[in-house]
């Protein structure tokens, strides 16, 4: 893990270096909405992770809690998230929902990425939530994509064949692949729309206690 990395709940005062941030990353895809961000960390502040190094905003991953039977079959990433505004976040839930990842791509490969993951963990066991699923980009998909299915794809990557910047990151973070969810992000060009289902189990949670999020029993 990079040791001057800081990873800690996003701030208001966070929200313009993460909209200046997310365009450098995905300048292809549509930007976040400003009133989108003020809206998730009020519907769910506790899910909202910044990584700080010497004072700057360097990657974000954000989360919000569902129930997964409600979205288990095919969906996109606009209506589980409610077009990112995360007015989908559920508390009555068991599975925290990873919304989005993202390094400054100037400081990739420093295991800040590993750090948002394991901030994400925490945050995890520290609410007794079942597990994180999350639906993650194929962005190495799109130069194979007239060889293969992004299924055949995917199980390369697994295989260890071929290498994803974002599956394979995935795999090492302790996630298993769960199949191909199709039209996930249709502007996303790179995954050709498409994206791998991914889950985290946590081995702490205990199903005899309600999540830190719902209201304890009444005797
Ligand atoms: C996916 C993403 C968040 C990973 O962030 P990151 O900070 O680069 O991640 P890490 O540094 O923890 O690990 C990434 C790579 O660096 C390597 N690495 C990091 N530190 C290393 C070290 N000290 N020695 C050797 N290798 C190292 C890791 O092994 C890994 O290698 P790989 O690319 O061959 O798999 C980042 O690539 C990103 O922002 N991508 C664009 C946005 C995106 O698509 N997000 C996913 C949405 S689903």
């Amino acid at each position: 893990m990079a040791h001057d990395v800081q990873v800690r709940t996003t701030l208001p005062g966070d929200i313009d270096a993460l909209l200046a941030l997310q365009e450098r990353v995905y300048p292809a895809i549509d930007p976040w909405r400003r009133d989108h961000l003020v809206h998730q960390l009020k519907v769910f502040p506790q899910g909202q992770l910044v990584a700080e190094l010497d004072g700057e905003v360097v990657g974000c991953a954000s989360a919000l809690v569902i129930l997964w039977d409600e979205w288990a079959e095919e969906h996109t990433w606009q209506e589980i998230t409610a077009r990112g505004t995360f007015s989908t976040h559920n508390p009555d839930g068991f599975t925290l929902y990873g919304a989005e990842v993202f390094v400054d791509p100037d400081m990739r490969g420093r295991r800040i990425g590993q750090a948002l993951y394991e901030g994400r963990r925490q945050l995890c066991r520290d609410l007794n939530l079942r597990r994180i699923i999350a639906c993650g980009r194929l962005p190495g998909y799109q130069a194979h994509a007239p060889q293969m299915t992004a299924e055949q794809y995917a199980k390369r990557v697994l295989w260890g064949d071929l290498s994803d910047p974002v599956l394979s990151f995935q795999l090492r973070e302790g996630f298993r692949y769960c199949g191909i969810m199709k039209d996930y992000l249709p502007q996303d060009e790179e995954s050709c729309g498409q994206a791998s289902l991914i889950v985290w189990i946590n081995p702490d949670f205990d199903p005899s206690r309600p999540t830190a999020l719902q209201p304890a029993p009444t005797s």
